[in-house]
């Protein structure tokens, strides 16, 4: 057995030996020219791996909002610094249209395996745990306004994948369907697309028709001031997530008026699901790292 390991182990080295991988610098934010797996979209792939990795890192992907970019991403949010300090990778994922939204409505993005961006972005994690050892238990997704419609669009179509998520102004799981690539539904932007509990759990079930295994926590935020997606968004996608959990989205089980800031307030609608809903607060509430680090478990 041992000679049969010691042999199995030299082929494996060959084979990375033969395949070599991409040199990814450490602490650098670094395109990933690699195949990470099918890309029917062209999303290009950036990570950051930091000079310490923890022993199985945690992987957390983060997306941009229309008009950012990786490298806009990775420098307006914290959390690259963060990987420094607590061992985990990021991922910044790309968008490949021109108006570097995402496409969360076609009915490729919105389907398990349905060769879209969500597709994408799932191939770049399964990479990147492969790649590093990385903790296939630790692994997270956030991201703001288009970043935060794909972060749902992610927690839905990929339950299996990640163990929780942080929304920054976004919209519930298939309110922007189009039946277009990367189109944009005024409906839904505009607060308009108003559905029960039941009609929104439907939707995100239909995103992975059979699965039944665990899906990840959700931490919600959006502005009451957002004119972009308005603030009706909210109740929906806690809706949303309330009725695939089986809480009551209109009964939180605990408000904590004032935190994580005087215009903020925390709901607390079950143990998978957190809002925090900001008064006055306009489109883009701003990343709350802290929040987010301990939402997934990585602190606290
Ligand atoms: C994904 O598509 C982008 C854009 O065409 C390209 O730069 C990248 O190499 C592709 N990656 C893979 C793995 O196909
Ligand atoms: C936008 O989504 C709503 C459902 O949320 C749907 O009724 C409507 O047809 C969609 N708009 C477009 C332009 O497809
Ligand atoms: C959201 O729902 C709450 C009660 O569940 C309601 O008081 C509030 O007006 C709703 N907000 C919007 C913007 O629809």
């Amino acid at each position: 057995m041992k000679l049969l390991a010691s042999i199995a182990a030299g082929l494996l080295a060959l084979a990375s030996f033969v395949d070599a991988k991409q040199c990814i610098k450490r602490s650098s934010l670094t395109p990933v020219v690699d195949n990470f797996g099918a890309n029917t979209s062209g999303t290009k792939m950036y990570i950051y791996v930091p000079a310490k990795l923890a022993a199985r890192p945690p992987v957390i992907v983060a997306i941009h909002y229309c008009t950012g970019t990786a490298q806009a991403y990775y420098s307006g949010t914290p959390y690259a610094q963060l990987a420094e300090q607590y061992g985990f990778i990021v991922i910044y994922p790309e968008s490949p249209y021109s108006g570097t939204c995402w496409d969360v409505s076609s009915t490729a993005a919105l389907t398990h395996n349905g060769g879209a961006d969500s597709n994408s972005i799932a191939n770049m994690v399964t990479y990147t745990l492969n790649r590093y050892g990385g903790d296939e238990s630790k692994v997270f997704v956030t991201g703001t306004n288009s970043g935060a419609m794909m972060t749902n669009v992610m927690a839905a179509t990929y339950p299996e994948m990640f163990a929780a998520a942080s929304v920054y102004s976004g919209v519930p799981a298939g309110c922007f369907y189009t039946g277009t690539v990367n189109g944009w539904n005024s409906t839904c932007a505009n607060g308009l697309s108003i559905h029960t509990q039941q009609e929104w759990a439907n939707t995100v079930f239909a995103m992975y028709p059979g699965y039944t295994g665990p899906r990840p926590k959700m931490l919600i935020f959006h502005g009451s001031a957002d004119t972009t997606l308005y603030p009706e968004n909210y109740n929906e996608t806690i809706k949303e997530w309330s009725g695939v959990f089986g809480y009551d989205s209109t009964a939180p089980v605990e408000t904590v008026p004032g935190t994580p800031e005087a215009a903020y307030t925390k709901y607390v609608y079950g143990p998978e699901l957190t809002g925090y809903y900001a008064i006055g607060v306009g489109h883009t509430v701003p990343v709350h790292a802290d929040l987010d680090l301990a939402w997934f478990g990585i602190t606290a």
